[in-house]
């Protein structure tokens, strides 16, 4: 098929490209467990969940009988405005705020990651024009983070070539060069470890900083941040009054084998993103959770004006109903420590894969939100073409996989099956020996 008779446009990808060097696209037409089959008949072990969002598999009976109820009873409804949000959101809202640490207390529903990564930089702004700190508009995010695309998400995300090609965007985001720590010592800290953030505070003047948003594991490098680092970042932005928002987009809803990775830290930051594990990627949703401290202070704010941000299928039942069922797998007993051990038995694996061959190197990571190093003889990580181009030939193998710099991106669902981490171990293994070989 040619690149003009093919009618779906992909978001992020070059068509032209992508048709020439990976040929026909293979349409998916149907997905058990962690397997999906193209039209082709052909099978293949999804080892990136779609989109890092299917966490539970493709055949998931609790969500899906709990969406075909809901569709039952009542299919559609909002939260964008009105004084009649559907039982089950109400619900949702009221079971997921329960699992997050206090006082992460209200929630905001949408259907993206990206539109809740901006929601939280634009409510944070709103915050500053309801209560007279008009200056304070600036949000700072970290080295290398992606928090989706948007007029203001794609300027929180830190690459530049997409900011060059989107310009005009918003102009009031700074990013800190310097990467997170990787270890932190806390009985060694001396607070230098936030320095990088703190200068870049300093440089715009931290009366004109409104937040600071972080991923706690980076989907591009995926090193954790330290706990501690969090910690003291989220002390001193409080200490100048800025608000901090954790983007968990990926890392919430069971992904590192908890909840959400920030109820670890000691201290909580003032927003929490959330999106593509709660649903099991069954239905478009994301959530931002805000404390209640900011709730309260624009809940009856100067003007008569509510935050200006919101679309009509927020709050959306289909997707609350799905989000209460994925809940309750997620807080069944044992089921988050079977994610972590699970896990580690794909490191297991992985690092036996890495003995049989010096490119595959050390795996980064935790609970199922894996990336393993891959490295030329000299050591050097690979580029991202690469890594991308070694992707096509785990296709070949009957593996899908995502891509980034260095490393190679493993996030099968949650409850992967042991016999299903060892194929995925073994074709990734094949692909790797075969890639230039
Ligand atoms: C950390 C993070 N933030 C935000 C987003 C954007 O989410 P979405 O693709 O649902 O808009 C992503 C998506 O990969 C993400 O990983």
């Amino acid at each position: 098929m040619t690149n003009s008779e093919y009618a779906v446009w992909h978001g992020l990808t070059p068509m032209g490209p992508h048709l020439r060097e990976n040929g026909p696209d293979l349409f998916l037409v149907s997905g058990a467990g962690s397997h999906l089959e193209d039209a082709a008949g052909r099978r293949y072990l999804d080892a990136r969940s779609s989109m890092w969002n299917v966490t539970l598999g493709y055949s998931c009976e609790t969500v899906k009988q709990a969406m075909t109820r809901q569709l039952d009873v009542l299919p559609s409804g909002t939260v964008m405005r009105y004084e009649h949000p559907p039982q089950v959101t109400v619900d949702y809202a009221a079971a997921l705020v329960a699992l997050l640490p206090q006082p992460l207390r209200h929630v905001r529903f949408g259907n993206t990651g990206s539109q809740m990564t901006e929601a939280a930089a634009m409510l944070s702004r709103f915050y500053r024009r309801m209560t007279g700190e008009t200056d304070r508009h600036t949000v700072i995010a970290l080295h290398d983070a992606y928090h989706g695309t948007g007029p203001l998400a794609t300027a929180l995300t830190d690459e530049p070539i997409l900011h060059d090609y989107s310009a005009p965007i918003d102009g009031h985001v700074v990013h800190v060069s310097t990467p997170p720590p990787v270890t932190c010592d806390p009985d060694a800290c001396t607070g230098e470890c936030v320095r990088p953030v703190l200068d870049a505070i300093e440089s715009v003047g931290a009366e004109r900083v409104t937040a600071v948003m972080f991923e706690p594991v980076s989907g591009t490098s995926f090193l954790p941040a330290p706990e501690h680092y969090l910690e003291t970042l989220i002390v001193e932005c409080r200490r100048r009054g800025i608000h901090t928002i954790a983007d968990e987009v990926t890392t919430g809803a069971g992904r590192v084998a908890a909840m959400s990775y920030v109820e670890r830290l000691a201290e909580v930051p003032d927003m929490l993103v959330l999106g593509k594990g709660l649903s099991a990627g069954y239905f478009p949703l994301a959530a931002l959770v805000v404390a209640s401290d900011i709730y309260e202070a624009l809940a009856d704010p100067p003007v008569r004006l509510g935050f200006p941000n919101g679309s009509t299928t927020d709050g959306h039942p289909i997707g609350a109903a799905a989000g209460l069922a994925v809940l309750d797998i997620l807080t069944a007993d044992g089921f988050l420590p079977a994610v972590r051990r699970r896990g580690a038995e794909l490191v297991e694996m992985l690092d036996a894969a890495s003995q049989a061959d010096p490119r595959i190197g050390a795996v980064r990571g935790i609970g199922m939100m894996l990336g393993v190093e891959l490295r030329d003889a000299d050591g050097q990580l690979w580029s991202l073409r690469d890594v991308h181009n070694l992707r096509g030939v785990c296709r070949e193998y009957g593996l899908l996989t995502s891509y980034a710099s260095g490393v190679m991106p493993l996030l099968p669902h949650l409850t992967v099956s042991t016999d299903d981490c060892r194929e995925l171990v073994e074709r990734f293994a094949k692909a790797v020996a075969a890639y230039r070989s």
